[in-house]
């Protein structure tokens, strides 16, 4: 697997999904990403108009579904930890991640953007277009997680291992191959005990509903054409069963109807949840 040159395009998807739910979803808002309009530039216009044309289209209401649960999901953990003392967050797989631009807490917070070195350059040129400020506290970890090197790249860009964090790693692990995830995960378990990490995967076939299903098969094959193909699908007891691998204690592992409240689902549009992506929560044992 070579490290890719362009972009990454399911980065720019994900972030239009986001932009998209404030303005073609109803109420109750799920998650208010106010910068993710800002950071699609010029692809803004084309990629919200798909939206807005189709906005009750099952794949795409599945995909705004899925970006804006597994945000809140992480964004509201992060609030916890952060209230409890944490202040280092490293964001695997950043993409258009705009938490670092955009949270109120952000001063207490040194954020750790990981991302393919293409795909950073690329949100850098994205973030100053936009006329937004990168503050002191984001550092950029150009990295190809294919590489390795996880830990000695965030010491070198000023995390310290000696704290505990909050990483997330979202909408990442279905592009990597399991021996990548298991060189993530160790890296990761090796962080001090306390840190936790949140992470969404991709369901086996046999454990999807249809929405689930039918959304895998369309998006499968497109996201492969344009060079991110899905590599691996995980049971949650496989998932969990790594994770205690590698040293982490698993907190909630849950799919993406319980990963937000239910009150949430009490709607006035055409989001619903499906059974395709679900995200873990593991704490690093002491
Ligand atoms: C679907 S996007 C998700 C972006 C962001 N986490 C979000 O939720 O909007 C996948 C991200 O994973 C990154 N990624 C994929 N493979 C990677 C690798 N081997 N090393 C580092 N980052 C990778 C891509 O560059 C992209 O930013």
């Amino acid at each position: 697997m070579s490290t890719p040159s362009q972009h990454s395009h399911t980065a720019l998807m994900a972030a239009a999904a986001r932009a998209a739910h404030l303005i073609v979803d109803g109420q109750p808002t799920i998650f208010a990403d106010t910068l993710a309009e800002a950071l699609l530039g010029s692809s803004a216009e084309e990629l919200l108009g798909y939206h807005r044309a189709h906005h009750d289209e099952p794949i795409l209401v599945n995909l705004r579904a899925q970006m804006v649960c597994r945000s809140r999901f992480t964004e509201e953990r992060l609030a916890a930890g952060v209230a409890a003392g944490i202040d280092q967050y490293v964001i695997l797989g950043a993409g258009l991640d705009s938490l670092a631009y955009r949270w109120q807490r952000v001063d207490r917070l040194r954020v750790f953007e990981v991302d393919q070195p293409a795909t950073q350059q690329w949100k850098r040129q994205q973030l100053a277009q936009a006329g937004i400020a990168e503050p002191e506290t984001v550092s950029f970890v150009p990295l190809d997680l294919n590489d390795g090197q996880l830990a000695a790249k965030l010491s070198n860009a000023g995390f310290d291992a000696s704290r505990p964090a909050v990483a997330s790693w979202l909408g990442v692990t279905m592009y990597l191959s399991q021996t990548t995830l298991d060189a993530t995960l160790a890296a990761v378990g090796d962080l001090a005990p306390g840190t936790e990490l949140i992470m969404d995967y991709v369901l086996p076939k046999h454990l999807r509903d249809a929405a689930g299903q039918r959304y895998a098969e369309l998006i499968a094959p497109a996201v492969s054409e344009i060079g991110e193909p899905w590599r691996t699908c995980l049971a949650p007891d496989e998932v969990a069963a790594m994770l205690q691998a590698h040293g982490f204690e698993v907190l909630e592992n849950v799919g993406q109807s319980d990963s937000i409240g239910a009150e949430l689902w009490n709607r006035d549009d055409a989001l619903y949840p499906s059974e395709l992506l679900s995200i873990v929560r593991a704490r690093v044992r002491s």
